[in-house]
């Protein structure tokens, strides 16, 4: 069995390295129309493979960071993904911290106990200076955890895989 590495925990939460053992469950997120509501498109099993080689395993390599298995506790179950990649933002590529639940696991705080100890961890023990969020302005379940977890919300405009212009929000925490 591949050794799971623990990064930190909280109070209701496990958050560990991904392995590829967990996209099958990960793969019903981003393959899920409701889950992927604010995303261009869903995902399937090739796309969701590629996405977290390059978030997860690649960044775990390069960065020392990824995107990281939510994992419940109590119940050992996996929940969603919460982690730290890097995302082009108005100053470049800039650490970034999301978020991704199985819809049953929504409405329960976990994506904000998640997203907390991930702010937490990236200034602490990572060292960052400063984290973003990069959300669109309909996902309102987004915005949300994000005005829970950062400092302030600025907007800015960045274009998209397709080459059009999208508006977007950008939540900042800066280390204090
Ligand atoms: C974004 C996403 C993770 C948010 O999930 P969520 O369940 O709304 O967020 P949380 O887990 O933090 O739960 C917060 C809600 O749980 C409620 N809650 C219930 N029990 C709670 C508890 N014990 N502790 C804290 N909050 C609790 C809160 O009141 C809060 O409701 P509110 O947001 O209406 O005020 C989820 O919608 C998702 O996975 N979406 C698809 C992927 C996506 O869009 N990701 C973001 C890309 S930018």
């Amino acid at each position: 069995m591949a050794v799971m590495r623990e990064i930190l925990g909280s109070e209701r939460l496990v958050l560990r390295e991904i392995t590829v053992a967990d996209l099958p469950a990960l793969g019903r997120i981003f393959g899920d129309p409701l889950c992927m509501r604010y995303y261009p498109s869903v995902k399937d099993a090739a796309a969701t493979r590629d996405f977290f080689d390059r978030l997860a395993f690649e960044s775990y390599a390069k960065n020392g960071f990824g995107l990281w298995a939510v994992i419940d506790r109590e119940s050992g179950d996996l929940l969603g993904d919460c982690g730290i990649t890097l995302q082009e933002t108005s100053r470049g590529m800039e650490p970034e911290l999301g978020y991704h639940l199985w819809r049953d696991h929504w409405g329960k705080g976990y994506a904000t106990e998640a997203a907390l100890a991930c702010r937490d961890h990236a200034f602490s023990v990572i060292g960052l200076s400063r984290l973003v969020s990069i959300v669109s302005p309909e996902n309102l379940p987004s915005q949300k955890v994000a005005g829970r977890v950062h400092q302030r919300r600025e907007a800015f405009s960045k274009r998209n895989a397709a080459g059009a212009t999208v508006e977007r929000y950008l939540y900042i925490s800066e280390k204090t």
